[in-house]
């Protein structure tokens, strides 16, 4: 073990300054004389990007597996199988010499827009906790580390590197945050990559509430803090915040900044001596672990591609598929030939090898006679020929396979989608396909939420295969023709158009600022709430086989909210083929004093079940699953009362109830203030308490200062008006009356009330 505190004691300050900015622009700066290495770091996050010169920023990368984007493996949501994922991509950087790859990506898909919502997981911070969770563990259970990213409040490509993220604390710490939490309190990231963007008016990589009081002080981080790659303005004040390490380098000036800012006594230099020991940890940690040697590339391909079959969402099929003997199929769509598997940016990975879905149905085809029609043509542009060559040869099949991808550079990194839509070319390709040929089959490539209420009700299945992997041209194959049952449901959620979409009217800002004016009704809690209607909800996803739920049971009808509570429910394939449920746990809150969105996620399990198979499915709920954050008590809150437990298929396809009654261990503190309304002082126990005795003089003083009826004049219900009034304000209304003045009047009343609490 190296004595890492002796260590940075014969370090230099000039030595120490550079350790915190890296070398190159994937590795940090060595000290040969003290026998420090340098540590490479790649992207990430669904393989391993590693430039063959690791000295070059783009260079060709190394071949490594491109599995599923992150999108298609939360769609999973299957834990252990991105724990595998997580595995087998620490076996590539083992092999390529990588000590920390650059992921996962939890930040929500606030808006279906964001360029980059392929890379993240979800819409619901539970399930991208849940998926960062277990990949991470797969990864560093290797020895090898990841940066979890992008901390915090990326939601958008649009202005990311100075963009100001307005959010309010309830949505901060309810929706953009617990993913992170979740991630860094169960799986310890060797690191954590702060955001470009400022949030609240301050720059994540300056932001010290973000990285030292709620990352470290609150979350108990333990790794080191890395910029994303540019995204330091002030390096004195990015130190000071607690971002340890500055990439990519080398920057000479941000290292002589440091230097003189302790030279200068502007920065302690144990500030400093934190960082580099933070860094060091890790550094030494990724020694440990021994570089070299090969991958199973043959083995990797096979999970990519079981992975890619998990992943896949079954959105419609009125019983055509899975496909069985037709004779002659029409396979339309250049992506059928060309696969469009991964997005645009840093995540793009070499692959070791790539499946063409065209290949792959041959392979499964047996005796089917397969034709090809490009369909549509590369570029966004209109080519009637390509519609009329694809509707000749659908006109003449038994059923079409109608391959559409996102031109290639649409979702990328570094900026957002301008609509939802497919190519104008695409959408009368499909109207014009499936008036010839009912039985046509729709398989998207994508990397988010795109709209089909224009196409869809033409058409016979339509299967969300997303941008999924090198091997995903066979996991489409194993879906289409059954040998993979699908058992993916959609993390976030398709809407009929984009102006229903939760953030339509502020994004993506202005002025130089995003303010996020939905709060907490981010995704379906947004749906839900308003009812509005979606193409597919939070959740959904069909089986070739169906499910019944039954005999739901809760551990208890009463529960204190540290003790939580167990559910459990019967699931039985009540259908002909094998297949996998995603069994998805809600809680809704019966009452609450701040609102709540009609039901959010706590729990869920996957499961496998054979033809007339039950199995009991048991879902773990903690003190979490039911509390709120509180921003006047500055914490995560439970109150008494009930909530239903809702054991559904999706978010919207609820078939079990239970409700349980919960109590509150919570001693909180009265909030009430100078500011407090009436309402609020006779709502809370103490307040009431003290100001009882005021009470009556203060109704009769009012009735002398406004006179009998004088309400009634001007239409005015008085109780309304006077409830939701400060104390205070109300107290000035009866000044001469009072003893005290009115401000005295309320501050004693806060000493006494403070004084019961
Ligand atoms: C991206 C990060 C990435 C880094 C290094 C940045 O532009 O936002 O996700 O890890 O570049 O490539």
């Amino acid at each position: 073990m190296t004595d890492i505190t002796n260590l940075i004691k014969k370090m230099s300050l000039e030595e120490k300054a550079a350790l915190c900015t890296g070398a190159g622009p994937w590795t940090t700066t060595p000290v040969e004389r003290l026998g420090i290495p340098e540590m490479i770091v790649t992207d990430g996050p669904h393989g391993v990007r590693r430039s063959e010169d690791i000295h070059n920023f783009i260079t060709v990368s190394v071949p490594a597996t491109c599995f599923p984007t992150a999108a298609c493996m939360a769609s999973t949501w299957d834990v252990d199988l991105i724990n595998k994922v997580g595995e087998a991509i620490a076996e590539e950087c083992i092999a390529t010499n990588v000590d920390v790859v650059l992921g996962p990506g939890v930040n929500m898909k606030r808006t279906p827009l964001c360029g980059r919502n392929f890379e993240y997981y979800s819409e619901d911070p539970y399930l991208a906790g849940g998926m960062a969770i277990s990949f991470i563990n797969g990864v560093q259970s290797k020895g090898v580390g990841t940066s979890l990213k992008h901390f915090a409040a990326n939601n958008q490509e649009s202005q990311r590197t100075t963009i100001n993220v307005e959010v309010d604390e309830r949505a901060l710490r309810e929706i953009y945050l617990p993913a992170f939490e979740a991630a860094v309190k169960k799986a310890q990231p060797w690191s954590v990559m702060c955001s470009y963007n400022k949030l609240n008016g301050t720059y994540a990589s300056q932001n010290h509430r973000l990285l030292t009081e709620i990352l470290r002080e609150e979350w108990g981080f333990e790794g080191f803090v890395v910029s994303d790659w540019g995204a330091v303005h002030d390096r004195v004040a990015a130190l000071e915040a607690g971002l340890d390490l500055e990439m990519p380098g080398p920057r000479d000036r941000r290292v002589r900044a440091v230097i003189d800012a302790v030279h200068s006594g502007k920065l302690d230099e144990s500030a400093l001596d934190e960082a580099v020991r933070r860094i060091l940890n890790i550094v030494f940690k990724a020694v440990e672990t021994k570089k070299g040697g090969s991958f199973d590339v043959v083995k990797h391909h096979a999970l990519a591609r079981r992975v890619a079959g998990e992943g896949m969402v079954l959105l419609k099929n009125n019983g055509i598929l899975p496909l069985k003997n037709q004779k002659h199929l029409a396979v339309i769509g250049r992506s059928a030939k060309e696969a469009h598997y991964q997005g645009g940016g840093s995540s793009h990975i070499n692959p070791t090898q790539l499946d063409i879905p065209f290949v792959e149905l041959q392979n499964m085809a047996g005796g089917t006679k397969l034709s090809y029609a490009e369909g549509y043509p590369k570029e966004d542009s209109f080519d009637q020929g390509l519609i009329d060559d694809a509707c000749a040869i659908a006109r003449s099949a038994d059923a079409a396979l109608l391959f559409l991808a996102l031109p290639e550079t649409k979702e990328s990194e570094g900026y957002d989608r301008p609509d939802l839509d497919l190519t104008s070319h695409q959408v009368a390709l499909i109207k014009a396909v499936t008036a010839v040929q009912p039985k046509t089959i729709v398989v998207l490539n994508n990397g988010a939420a795109v709209l089909m209420s224009e196409w869809i009700e033409g058409t016979a299945a339509v299967l969300e295969a997303w941008m999924m992997g090198q091997a995903g041209g066979g996991a489409i194959a194993d879906v289409l023709y059954g040998k993979v049952n699908p058992s993916g449901k959609l993390a976030e959620t398709f809407p009929l158009k984009l102006e229903d979409s939760p953030a339509y009217t502020n994004f993506p800002g202005e002025y130089g600022a995003v303010r996020y004016g939905e709060g907490i009704y981010m995704g379906y809690r947004y749906y839900d709430t308003k009812k509005v209607p979606t193409q597919f909800p939070f959740g959904y996803g069909m089986s070739y086989t169906t499910f019944e739920y039954q005999n739901p049971r809760l551990s208890s009808q009463t529960i204190q909210d540290v003790d939580g509570l167990t559910v459990c429910v019967d699931v039985t394939n009540t259908g002909k083929l094998a297949g996998k449920e995603v069994v998805q746990v809600y809680v809704h809150d019966h009452k609450s004093s701040l609102a709540r969105p009609p039901k959010e996620l706590k729990g869920f399990a996957k499961l496998e079940l054979m033809p007339g198979e039950t199995k009991t499915v048991t879902v773990s709920l903690d003190f979490r699953a039911f509390a709120y954050y509180h921003p006047d008590y500055k914490q995560w809150i439970t109150e008494d009362g009930e909530f239903d437990i809702l054991i559904g298929a999706s978010s919207t396809d609820i078939r079990c109830s239970e409700t349980v009654t919960l109590h509150s261990t919570l001693e909180l503190p009265s909030i009430l203030n100078r500011g407090s309304t009436l309402r609020e002082w006779t709502e809370d126990p103490r307040g009431m308490n003290v100001l009882a005795p005021l009470y009556p003089q203060m109704q009769n003083q009012m009735q002398a200062v406004f006179g009998g009826d004088a309400f009634e004049h001007i239409g005015m219900d008085p109780m309304g008006f006077m409830m939701d009034t400060p104390l205070m304000d109300v107290l000035h209304f009866i000044d001469s009356s009072l003893p005290t003045s009115p401000e005295e009047t309320v501050d004693e009343l806060l000493v006494k009330v403070h004084k019961i609490a």
